[in-house]
């Protein structure tokens, strides 16, 4: 049984049927030695009481915003400061609407709005409002914004209907808090990892420009795995419809030429990731004013080549220790690999077949092979986290080898 001992967590209790399970979780967090706080929505007081949750968990339960006395013994900033993990259950739609848009109009939403900690969600609700549209949006906003769920589970509700909108039994919900609480190695806390992604944007005139399809999915994914080992992450993206993973550090640029510069500017880091798209052309000379159509024939264009970021980073007198290319190729992938691999000056190669029916464009999955000096390595297919945790967890090591090789 993992201890929680010198743990704290704040529990949100919101309004709905399920919070009569309420008490059995906060007597298993007892059990494990966490400290438990516990904030109450107003709907919440219909179904439990403030009496019999102090009673259980033994400390003072908190229910109103501008209660003078609560706000004395300790502000709300700090009630959700003081602890390693804030749980809402049971999430009603209510509350998890209020959290997707940030709202904060009673202590509980105003707790979560002003925490830095992680956050686990346990949904109870009727069916029909789980599958609704709204709440379907919101969870994914509240998933990207980097909240952890347990549940819905499926099964008869108190309202005689059948499907998923259940709460998790308190002994998940309690395994969810566990594995939240680990300590998490991070193993590249002081270190910078620069990540490029998504798109350029290479203007014709002011309401034209040439781009491609990359979707950034990748990227942000290797965003996400850098800070999750503590990194101090800079993400340098070209225009792309994803939300920016929480505490990666987002650079917008549009241009091959933007990127560039926001590279340089960033240098040196530790570990530095090349995913984007790079338009390889851009319109020599850029129009002022809108192309008319009327003009006469139609204009053409005259390109010229975009500087190769990748490769300008590699040769870089500051270049960080490891820097890593990506390589969409739609036919002999390896063997494209190697020959960039040497032409850009990079340490590793991650390959990928873009084909037509790959479905790597904007897709959720990605097949890669991982090209160096060291040979060929393919990975089966998998999610783009995946790769991107697997991927961070090889540069991990290589740069740990590298500093030692330097040493
Ligand atoms: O030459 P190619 O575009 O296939 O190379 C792909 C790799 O080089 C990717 O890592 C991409 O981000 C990077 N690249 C770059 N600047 C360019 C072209 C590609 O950084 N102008």
């Amino acid at each position: 049984m993992t201890s929680l001992a010198g743990k704290s967590v704040l529990l949100i209790i919101g309004g709905g049927i399920a919070a009569y399970k309420i008490h059995e979780l906060i007597r298993l967090l007892k059990t494990r030695g966490a400290r438990t706080r516990i904030i109450l929505t107003k709907a919440a007081e219909e179904f439990v009481t403030p009496l019999s949750l102090a009673g259980l968990s033994g400390e003072k339960v908190y229910t109103h915003l501008f209660s003078l006395t609560d706000e004395v013994e300790m502000g709300h900033i700090q009630l959700s400061r003081a602890a390693d993990l804030l749980v809402v259950a049971p999430a009603t739609a209510d509350l998890i609407a209020k959290m997707a848009n940030g709202l904060a109009d009673d202590l509980a939403s105003t707790a979560l709005l002003a925490t830095d900690k992680r956050v686990l969600v346990a949904p109870a609700m009727n069916v029909r409002m789980w599958r609704h549209a709204a709440t379907q949006r919101n969870i994914e906003v509240l998933k990207r914004d980097g909240v952890t769920l347990v549940g819905p589970n499926e099964g008869e509700m108190a309202c005689g209907e059948f499907g998923p909108g259940r709460m998790s039994e308190p002994n998940e919900i309690l395994s969810s808090i566990v594995e939240l609480l680990k300590p998490r190695s991070q193993p590249l806390a002081g270190k910078k990892v620069v990540i490029t992604a998504g798109p350029t944007r290479e203007p014709i005139d002011p309401v034209r420009f040439i781009s491609n399809h990359s979707s950034g999915k990748q990227g942000y994914a290797i965003a996400k795995a850098a800070v999750d080992l503590g990194a101090e992450t800079i993400l340098i993206s070209g225009p792309v419809a994803l939300l920016v993973p929480p505490g990666v550090q987002m650079i917008p640029v549009e241009t091959a030429q933007d990127m560039l510069r926001a590279c340089e500017a960033e240098l040196p880091g530790d570990i530095a990731i090349f995913t984007a798209a790079v338009a390889d052309w851009r319109v020599t000379a850029q129009a002022t004013g809108k192309l008319k159509k009327s003009a006469g024939a139609p204009p053409s264009l005259t390109l010229t080549e975009n500087p190769d970021i990748l490769a300008t980073i590699s040769h870089h007198a500051a270049r960080p220790r490891v820097v890593v290319g990506f390589a969409a190729e739609t036919e002999h992938v390896t063997d494209h690999a190697i020959a960039k691999l040497k032409r850009k000056g990079c340490d590793l190669i991650v390959a990928n077949d873009v084909s037509k029916d790959s479905g790597v464009f904007g897709g959720d999955r990605n097949t890669v092979h991982l090209v160096s000096d060291g040979g060929i390595e393919s990975w089966p297919q998998m999610s783009k986290d995946e790769v991107a945790q697997r991927l961070m967890g090889r540069l991990v090591q290589t740069l740990v080898l590298r500093q030692k090789a330097s040493e």
